[in-house]
């Protein structure tokens, strides 16, 4: 009673007293905590025996009910050009989600543009017949550079995706890619419409200091995201305190969007690790620390030690804590390993994002020091949780990091999480593996391997997949789409289908150029025909199959094994798109792909890592040694 009855004040407070301002990023902090004794604040479930959000469940129950079951119809029709009958299926259509993985603004370009190709709405995807699986999804995970994209598809009202990057000439203004995220005004930190830039972002951040809550590297990043992901930032108003640039919009305020209250939305979750207390790591995580998840209703972790989640829109008894651009932060919030070259966690950091970031950073500290600077500071809503086996159960804060900290670069884990029983996983796979930046598998194996260990309770484990990085290469799966898991012997499944979809030079030969949309969305359309640079004009009823292929494992009675009833067509698309651990594929079958970058920046939008690698080590050097140096000085 007492929380309802702080948080009420909190929130006539908070409406009143900001209307629309950049100090909208400050939470509010004097709220009464419930009695702990008396309130079921923090859910707690067990591994074995879990239980999800029942908001949640809700919004996707009803979504499947009312959009999905529509969309269905609307992307296979009434089933007779894959072979079925598609009202057999009625009631009981394969629950499906989608991952994007991390990689900065590289990932969240690629993200766009894979959405784009499964997009109903955009009339080439659905004319290919690939175009409609996003509708009929029920999950849509991110992390780091996925998280912004899943953000801001949100916070823009679902929006098709070509108008969510580049504009509408409407309400949308687009992402303001060609505006420098750090250094908007160009290379020079000093001049003055960086300096009135700064000011804006430190001016938020203090707001936020000033209320005791701990802040870091992370907040000015936050701030900086919100420019371009969020909906309050257009060309005009950049550079002046007329809009909130996003400050005061929440991730909890997420069910009050438009798109989201017709349910036409997957729901959102984005994933962050954290550091525990007891290890100061500044290299890449083991797999044991608790990774986390953040939902329009909790943050939570399923992972067995702690397998607990608490509202979102109260974390530890403060109200706007859960910034949108501060989640998006979070699961981008590389800064603690920032020297680990291993992962992809330097994309989208050029030289003068980092000279940028380093200069409001000092300034912030000039002003306000806290516990960590490196890491995204939350206060610890678990403290005495699962005393047991929680690593983090006496602690105070939490510090939380990007999410592929761990070397999980897809955001896997919610999806595969028991109770939320997924039938069908699409890992949209943009992850920047190898010299040229292409995945080689390895977030999935990570997420495997994770999920096999420490995860067997509390998750569902992965079909078979090739062994290794070498052997995704090898086997050509990660230049093509590709099916795993088709023919599980059991009945339920012991194990969901995966659709991996992989970021790959164009099938048609050629030289693939970075950050160009137009080349992924065109391999995501197209499939590919063995030892050719065609596309496949199937490959949209192709899809279609292994997006419906569950249902038949539900229907009733049960025909089994289900593969005498798969439809001769999606037998053919199965033959040539699944991988079968006995007789892998070979990558002669993906013939004249060309691996190496040409044009990186075509349309001027952003420089990348392969573009400025030297300069970019370079500036993160030099922004670890002059936080060093701050906090040695200080
Ligand atoms: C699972 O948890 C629910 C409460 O969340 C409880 O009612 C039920 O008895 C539990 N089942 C088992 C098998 O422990
Ligand atoms: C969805 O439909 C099923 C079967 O028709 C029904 O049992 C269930 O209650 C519905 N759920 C919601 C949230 O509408
Ligand atoms: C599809 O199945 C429904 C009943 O489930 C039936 O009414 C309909 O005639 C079938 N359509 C075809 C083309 O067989
Ligand atoms: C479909 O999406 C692609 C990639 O975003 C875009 O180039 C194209 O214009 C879109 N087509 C339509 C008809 O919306
Ligand atoms: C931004 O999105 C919010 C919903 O999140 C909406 O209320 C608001 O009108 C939008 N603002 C603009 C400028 O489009
Ligand atoms: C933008 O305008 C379109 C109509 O032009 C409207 O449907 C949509 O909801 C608006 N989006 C926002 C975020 O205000
Ligand atoms: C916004 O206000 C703050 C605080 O007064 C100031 O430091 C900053 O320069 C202003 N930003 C712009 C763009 O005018
Ligand atoms: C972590 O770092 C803090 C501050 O730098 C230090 O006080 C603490 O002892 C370190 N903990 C470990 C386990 O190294
Ligand atoms: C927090 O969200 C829950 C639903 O998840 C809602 O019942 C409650 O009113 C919200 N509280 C605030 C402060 O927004
Ligand atoms: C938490 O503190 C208690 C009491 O000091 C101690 O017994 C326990 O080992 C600590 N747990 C962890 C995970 O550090
Ligand atoms: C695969 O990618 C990882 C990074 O995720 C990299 O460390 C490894 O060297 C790559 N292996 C091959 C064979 O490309
Ligand atoms: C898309 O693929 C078609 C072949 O299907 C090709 O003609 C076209 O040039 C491709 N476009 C781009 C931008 O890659």
């Amino acid at each position: 009673m007492q929380l309802l009855i702080g948080t009420l004040l909190g929130l006539l407070v908070a409406s009143a007293a900001f209307e629309n301002s950049i100090t909208d990023y400050a939470p509010i902090v004097n709220i009464d905590c419930p009695d702990f004794s008396t309130t079921e604040f923090v859910r707690e479930w067990t591994a074995t025996n879990q239980t999800v959000n029942p908001n949640e469940q809700e919004y996707v129950d009803t979504r499947i009910n009312t959009t999905i079951a529509a969309a269905w119809i609307d992307w296979i029709g009434d089933g007779s050009q894959i072979g079925y009958n598609a009202s057999s299926f009625t009631g009981i259509f394969p629950k499906i989600g989608l991952a994007i993985p991390g990689g900065g603004l590289r990932a969240a370009q690629f993200g766009a543009a894979a959405l784009s190709g499964i997009d109903a709405r955009n009339e080439s995807a659905k004319s290919a017949g690939t175009g409609g699986l996003l509708q009929v999804s029920s999950y849509l995970s991110g992390l780091s550079g996925g998280s912004w994209i899943t953000g801001s598809l949100l916070f823009n009202d679902f929006p098709p995706l070509g108008d969510l990057v580049f504009g509408n000439g409407g309400n949308l203004t687009g992402w303001l890619l060609d505006l420098d995220f750090a250094l908007p005004d160009g290379d020079d930190v000093f001049s003055e419409y960086n300096q009135y830039f700064f000011g804006s972002i430190l001016y938020s951040i203090m707001a936020k200091a000033n209320t005791g809550i701990d802040t870091s590297i992370t907040d000015p990043w936050a701030r900086m995201i919100s420019y371009h992901f969020l909906n309050q930032t257009s060309r005009s108003n950049f550079f002046t305190n007329d809009s909130a640039h996003g400050a005061g919009q929440l991730w909890h305020n997420i069910p009050t969007i438009p798109a989201w209250q017709q349910h036409l939305t997957p729901f959102p979750i984005l994933v962050t690790d954290s550091r525990p207390q007891s290890l100061n790591a500044t290299t890449s995580l083991t797999l044991d620390p608790t990774v986390y998840e953040i939902t329009p209703f909790e943050f939570a972790s399923y992972d067995p030690d702690l397998s607990a989640g608490l509202p979102i829109n109260a974390s530890a008894c403060v109200i706007g804590f859960d910034q949108a651009g501060f989640m998006m932060g979070t699961s981008a919030s590389l800064f603690n390993q920032i020297l680990d070259f291993a992962h992809n966690t330097l994309q989208g950091f050029d030289s003068s994002d980092s000279n940028g970031l380093l200069y409001v950073l000092s300034q912030q500290l000039s002003e306000v020091r806290t516990r960590a600077d490196d890491v995204a500071n939350w206060p610890n809503p678990f403290q005495q949780v699962k005393t047991s086996t929680y690593d983090d159960t006496n602690s105070t804060w939490l510090s939380l990091i990007d999410g592929a900290s761990n070397g999980e670069n897809i955001p896997l884990g919610p999806l595969f999480v028991r109770e939320r029983a997924l039938d069908v996983i699409v890992p949209l796979d943009g992850s920047a593996d190898d010299p040229n930046n292409w995945p080689n598998g390895t977030g999935m194996l990570v997420s495997a391997l994770r999920q096999s260990t420490l995860l067997e309770a509390s998750h569902q484990q992965f079909p078979p997949l090739p062994q290794n990085a070498q052997a995704f290469i090898a086997t050509g799966t990660r230049e093509r789409a590709t099916f795993f898991g088709c023919d599980p012997t059991q009945n339920p499944p012991e194990y969901p289908l995966v659709i991996y979809i992989p970021n790959m030079p164009p099938f048609n030969g050629d030289a693939p150029a970075a950050n160009d949309i137009r080349p992924v969305y065109n391999n995501t359309i197209s499939g590919f025909v063995p030892n050719t640079n065609d596309a496949d004009p199937n490959f949209g009823k192709c899809l279609q199959c292994a997006a419906v292929d569950r249902a038949r494992y539900k229907l009733s009675p049960t025909v089994f094994p289900p593969t005498l009833n798969r439809s001769d067509f999606c037998q053919t698309c199965f033959t040539q798109y699944c991988f079968d651990p006995e007789n892998p594929p070979s990558l002669s079958e993906v013939p004249n792909r060309q691996q190496t970058f040409v044009d990186p920046d075509p349309t001027g939008l952003v420089d990348f890592l392969e573009e400025n690698e030297t300069k970019l080590i370079g500036g993160v050097v030099g922004l670890v040694v002059f936080i060093v140096l701050l906090v040695g000085g200080l």
